[in-house]
C-alpha cells in the first residue's frame, strides 16, 4: 500500500470540515451522540487549553480518513484519541492503523509527556502500539486502553 499521508484539519476549511463531519456521522451511525451538528462543533473548536486536532488523509480531492485527538478536562497531561473514521471502501487496509500512529507522534512531538487514552472494540492494534488495557474497563465490548509517553 502507498504511505498514506496525514494532515492536520485546518478548521477554517469548510469543503473539508463538511466532508470529515459526513464521513464521521455516516461512520457512527448513531445521530444522537454523533450528529452532524456536535461533530461539526468538534472539528471547529479552537481552545487553546482544552485542545482538539484533527487529521485527514486525501487522495485525489476526496476525504479517506480523519480522527482526532483532545485534552481531557478533567485530567492534566491526558489525551483522548477519537472519532476515527475510514471510508467504507478502504476499510481493513491498514489506514485505521496509520491513523493511530499519526496521533501518536503528534503528541510525542507536541508534548513532553503525557497518557494516552482510548476506547476499543479491537484491542490488538493498540497493543501492538504500546497501549496496556485498563483491567475491568470492559464495557459492552468496549476496552480502555492507556499508552504513556
Ligand atoms: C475502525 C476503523 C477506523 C478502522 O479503520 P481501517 O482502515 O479499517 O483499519 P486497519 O485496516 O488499519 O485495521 C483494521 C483493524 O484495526 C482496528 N482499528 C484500526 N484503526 C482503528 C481505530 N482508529 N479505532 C478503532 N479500531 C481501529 C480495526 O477494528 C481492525 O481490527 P482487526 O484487524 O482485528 O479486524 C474503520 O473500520 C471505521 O471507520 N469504522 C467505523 C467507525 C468506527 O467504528 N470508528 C472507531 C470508533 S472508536
Amino acid at each position: 500500500m502507498a504511505k498514506i499521508r496525514f494532515d492536520t484539519l485546518d478548521p477554517s476549511s469548510a469543503p473539508l470540515v463538511d466532508a470529515s463531519v459526513t464521513l464521521i456521522v455516516n461512520a457512527f451511525g448513531d445521530p444522537e451522540r454523533y450528529s452532524a451538528t456536535r461533530v461539526a462543533r468538534e472539528l471547529q473548536s479552537d481552545d487553546p487549553v482544552f485542545y482538539r486536532q484533527f487529521f485527514v488523509a486525501m487522495e485525489a480531492g476526496e476525504i479517506l480518513a480523519v480522527g482526532g485527538v483532545k485534552a481531557a478536562d478533567w485530567a492534566s497531561k491526558t489525551h483522548i484519541l477519537y472519532l476515527s473514521a475510514v471510508t467504507p471502501e478502504r476499510r481493513g487496509k491498514g489506514i485505521g492503523r496509520a491513523l493511530i500512529k499519526a496521533r501518536i507522534e503528534w503528541l510525542e512531538k507536541t508534548f513532553k509527556s503525557g497518557r494516552i487514552l482510548v476506547s476499543a472494540a479491537k484491542t490488538r492494534r493498540f497493543r501492538d502500539l504500546g497501549f496496556v488495557e485498563i483491567r475491568n474497563s470492559s464495557l459492552d465490548g468496549r476496552h480502555l486502553l492507556l499508552r504513556r509517553f
